[in-house]
């Protein structure tokens, strides 16, 4: 992990707004497959940052823009070419565009987002959670990550054990950390994400509360740590299914679990698993075409 330097430009990829809801998140997977952090997205168009100095990252951008219209052609059909464009974009630009972009966003009762070049007022009973864009996803710039924290300051109590599961830019086991959780495990595969989210615990004063645990994470290192109880987890349905058993296993008697990530379209599926595994559906949130919950452990049951 770690050792990269800033790079000196980005890799722009830009792809026009296909204007239903379902393919535009259907997109941002997709995206987030690239080498970049997090998808921005605007009324006319997506975007991700793929910095130059990663391995593999061609110095081409038309090559790019044929082998990336190809995917979206031969995953998503329905358009034939897709509109992309891709170009080099300065550092200094590409941070500059990110700021003009990001204010404090508040979360009641208590949390607040802001990057640290725009606090805002500070109330005192509000919680303050600085996150610099980088290359990680959870800025609170997507709905799956205000689901999150939205709802977990409703579950968490102070002293809890939690697990953040896909923790991106470490937003939401900073805010765990900040509600009172004694201890948070962060997992992150990407590392690109895992730098970003170094940095931002240290921002955030919650070391060594958070520990980061970098790789793709499996269910038996989960229940391994465990007894947590709660887990986060913002990823994509198709990752959270299959870690449904360990994280039941890895919860204590009823424990709490967030995930996001999950489209509307995908809701049954996930209730459906959420039920086969264990866990009750207990609270939930939707935003755009997202949708987030908190189930709990069911006891009575072999885990
Ligand atoms: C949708 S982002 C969520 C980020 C943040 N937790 C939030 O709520 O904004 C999902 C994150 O999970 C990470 N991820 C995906 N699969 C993973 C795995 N198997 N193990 C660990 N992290 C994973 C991705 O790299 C990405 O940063």
């Amino acid at each position: 992990m770690s050792g990269h330097s800033v790079p000196k430009r980005w890799l722009e990829v830009t792809v026009d707004h296909p204007g239903d809801p379902e393919t535009a998140a259907l997109l941002v997977d997709l995206l987030l497959e690239l080498p970049a952090g997090g998808v921005e997205e605007t009324a006319s168009a997506l975007r991700v940052h793929v910095p130059e100095s990663l391995e593999g990252v061609t110095p081409d951008p038309e090559a790019w823009r044929r082998t990336l219209a190809r995917r979206l052609g031969s995953r998503l059909g329905s358009r034939d070419p897709w509109p992309v464009t891709v170009r080099w974009q300065a550092h200094e630009d590409w941070a500059e565009t990110w700021r003009q972009g990001l204010g404090p966003r508040r979360f009641p009762p208590r949390l607040v987002v802001s990057p640290s070049w725009a606090p805002g007022e500070a109330d005192p009973h509000e919680i303050r959670i600085t996150i610099d864009p980088g290359m990680a996803f959870g800025t609170a710039e997507h709905a799956t990550t205000r689901g999150c924290l939205r709802l977990v300051q409703s579950v968490l109590t102070t002293g809890d054990r939690v697990a953040d599961v896909g923790s991106g830019s470490g937003i939401l086991a900073i805010a765990a950390a900040l509600l009172g959780a004694e201890r948070v495990l962060a997992y992150e595969s990407d590392e690109w994400s895992c730098e970003a989210l170094a940095e931002n615990l240290e921002a955030n004063g919650v070391l060594p509360r958070v520990e980061l645990h970098p790789g793709e994470v499996t269910g038996p290192e989960l229940v391994d740590a465990g007894p947590f109880h709660g887990i986060l987890a913002n990823m994509q349905t198709r990752i959270l299914v299959p870690l449904l058993p360990a994280f039941r296993q890895a919860l204590a008697p009823h424990g709490w679990l967030i995930v996001s990530g999950v489209l509307r379209s995908e809701e049954p599926v996930m209730r459906d698993a959420l039920q086969r595994h264990g866990f009750a559906v207990t609270d939930e949130d939707g935003e755009d075409e997202w949708w987030t919950a908190v189930a709990r452990r069911q006891e009575g049951r072999p885990s």
